[in-house]
């Protein structure tokens, strides 16, 4: 199994999420491990939990100090750890925009409501008011404004008719650890999901100029110019011919390019069959922490060494401004 991805929990309270993305973390294939359980409250109760199971835990009062300083105590901790992502598991502090910025893409949380429906707080009593017939749970990527990132994921909860807030937030909870475990191992584990790899290529791919997708040999393909006459740049390859990865197949200078790239950095490129011949290269998609500039880059770079010189011409001048 490939190497888990290393997740650090932010709690304030009793951490009962936290428990539940522990426990999951015990399960056999689970592709994150626990690095380290922060809080500002040196008494939240789960901090104990977590420490009883063998995980390093670390809290730091908020008081006295300012948003930002503050936050960048948490935000060394969790470096220190090793940690990759940060879970926050009703962790009650507004978050600076500089410790969201550094986590950017990398910070999830959990929110007891069908998002956009009532951020902020008594969210189950809102609901109940509403007379709606469900509550339930968001999952989501943490942004600068409150409960407001895209979400990830959602569990909806049914409404008894003599529910009040707190038997309605019990039942919630419920839906919480199950729904948080499942929502962080999928994200983590996205690098190799096929589906989300080929929507990042592809968006890269039709942002360039006058490109198109044209399925070739079972692959997905982008082509530059006319539906007639235009010419491939990039080539999505989902374990193609038997190959180990999931990759884009991009063009090189030539052989000696593309034989010193996968010599050198093996870990990222490879020789893919038949196109490695023609000096396409192919670079492993399904691995943590790919720099998709990095793919831009190449993505751009193939598309300028087949696209018509008309179009390139252009793209120079305009990159002069
Ligand atoms: C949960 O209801 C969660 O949705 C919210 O805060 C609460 C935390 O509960 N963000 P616990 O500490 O995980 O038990």
């Amino acid at each position: 199994m490939a190497e888990k991805a290393k997740i650090a929990i932010l709690i304030s309270g009793s951490g009962s999420n936290m428990a539940a993305l522990l426990y999951h973390s015990k399960l056999p294939n689970c592709p994150y491990e626990i690095v380290m359980v922060g809080s500002n409250k040196p008494d939240a109760g789960g901090l104990s939990i977590a420490a009883a199971e063998g995980i390093s835990i670390f809290a730091h009062p908020h008081k006295g100090m300012t948003r930002e300083a503050h936050d960048q105590i948490m935000h060394d901790a969790v470096i220190k750890s090793g940690a990759d992502y940060i879970i926050l598991a009703g962790y009650m502090r507004i978050l600076s925009a500089q410790f969201v910025q550094k986590w950017d893409g990398r910070m999830l949380n959990i929110h007891p409501s069908l998002l956009p429906k009532y951020k902020g707080l008594h969210t189950h009593q809102r609901a109940i008011d509403a007379g709606d017939k469900f509550g339930g749970v968001s999952v989501h990527l943490v942004t600068a404004e409150l409960d407001d990132g895209p979400i990830l994921g959602q569990c909806k909860v049914a409404i008894l008719p003599d529910d009040n807030a707190e038997s309605l937030a019990k039942r919630i909870l419920f839906a919480e650890h199950q729904l948080y475990p499942h929502i962080v191992c999928e994200y983590v584990s996205r690098f190799q999901n096929p589906k989300y790899l080929l929507d990042k290529v592809r968006a890269l791919a039709l942002a360039l100029p006058q490109s198109h997708e044209r399925e070739s040999h079972g692959s997905e393909g982008w082509r530059v110019g006319s539906e007639k006459s235009g010419k491939y740049f990039a080539y999505f390859n989902n374990r193609h011919h038997g190959e180990d990865h999931i990759a884009l197949l991009v063009k090189t200078s030539g052989m000696d390019e593309l034989l010193s790239l996968c010599e050198n950095q093996p870990d990222i490129y490879f020789k893919p069959a038949y196109y490695g011949a023609s000096g396409w290269v192919a670079i492993i998609l399904n691995r943590p922490n790919v720099d998709w500039e990095h793919i831009a880059t190449w993505m751009q770079r193939s598309w300028r060494s087949v696209a018509p010189k008309s179009m390139t011409k252009l793209m120079d001048i305009a990159e002069q401004f």
